[in-house]
């Protein structure tokens, strides 16, 4: 398989590039981004584009591929609407209408969040702004889309996030994850977990599209 990430450089992009050098069905993984992922690795190959709002210039470099996971993202803390949606929404949107058109194909995955608000009208902007996010990508005609709702994300070894409160949060937080796991199983995943469900879904698909967090447990651990 032939894969493309988006936001290889942060938490969860990072863990799901992990896996798929540690696979040995992927043929190549094209990691997308901002900045530059440092990754050195005869399976990869990287564009780094500034403006996420217009893939036009660089379009046709998205041909052929089988499945796009989608891990770019911010969070919307200190964030007006306009600015969550364009980075939320916006960038979605331009990478999806370019996939879709150039690898018609292709499997998309998308990570938003738990609690994600599929009828777009709830108190909370992120929930709506997601859920209008998932719901765009549900209804365009790739061969299949997978909306990932984990919650809370448990960092492999030398994983880092790119927010820096997430930052403090796992430094402080980290020892205790294997506890609260314990308590709450169905909120807490890995980072492992959420790359090897990507690629469960990207091969063999899922009974849902909206995947949950105990959902993406289960299919990680297939
Ligand atoms: N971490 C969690 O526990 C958790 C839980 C549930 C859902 N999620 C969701 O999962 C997604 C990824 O989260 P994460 O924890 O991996 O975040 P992260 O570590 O902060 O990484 C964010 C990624 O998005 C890119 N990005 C952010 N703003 C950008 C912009 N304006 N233009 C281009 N690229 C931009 C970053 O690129 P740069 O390196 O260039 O900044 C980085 O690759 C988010 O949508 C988040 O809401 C995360």
């Amino acid at each position: 398989m032939k894969v493309i990430v988006f936001g290889a450089t942060g938490m969860v992009g990072q863990g799901v590039v992990r896996e798929c050098l540690l696979d040995g069905d992927i043929a190549e993984v094209l990691v997308v981004g901002r900045t530059s992922t440092g990754i050195e690795n005869e399976k990869v190959r990287e564009i780094v584009h500034a403006d996420m709002h217009n893939l036009g210039p660089i379009a046709e470099r998205f041909a052929g591929y089988d499945a796009c996971f989608f891990c770019l993202g911010v969070s919307s803390a200190g964030m007006n609407e306009a600015d969550y949606r364009r980075v939320t929404y916006d960038f979605t949107m331009a990478a999806a209408g370019t996939l879709v058109r150039e690898s018609p194909n292709l499997t998309f995955v998308y990570v938003s969040g738990a609690g994600t608000d599929s009828s777009e009208r709830g108190r909370s902007m992120w929930a709506r702004v997601k859920g209008m996010t998932e719901n765009a990508l549900l209804a365009m005609p790739f061969r299949a889309a997978y909306m990932f709702r984990p919650a809370f994300i448990q960092p492999g070894k030398g994983i880092t996030s790119k927010t820096p409160a997430y930052r403090v949060f796992y430094k402080l937080l980290g020892p205790l994850f294997p506890a609260v796991r314990a308590l709450f199983p169905r909120f807490v995943t890995t980072t492992g977990e959420v790359g090897r469900a990507m690629l469960e879904v990207a091969r063999h698909g899922a009974p849902k599209r909206v995947l949950e967090s105990a959902d993406i447990v289960e299919l990680g651990r297939r």
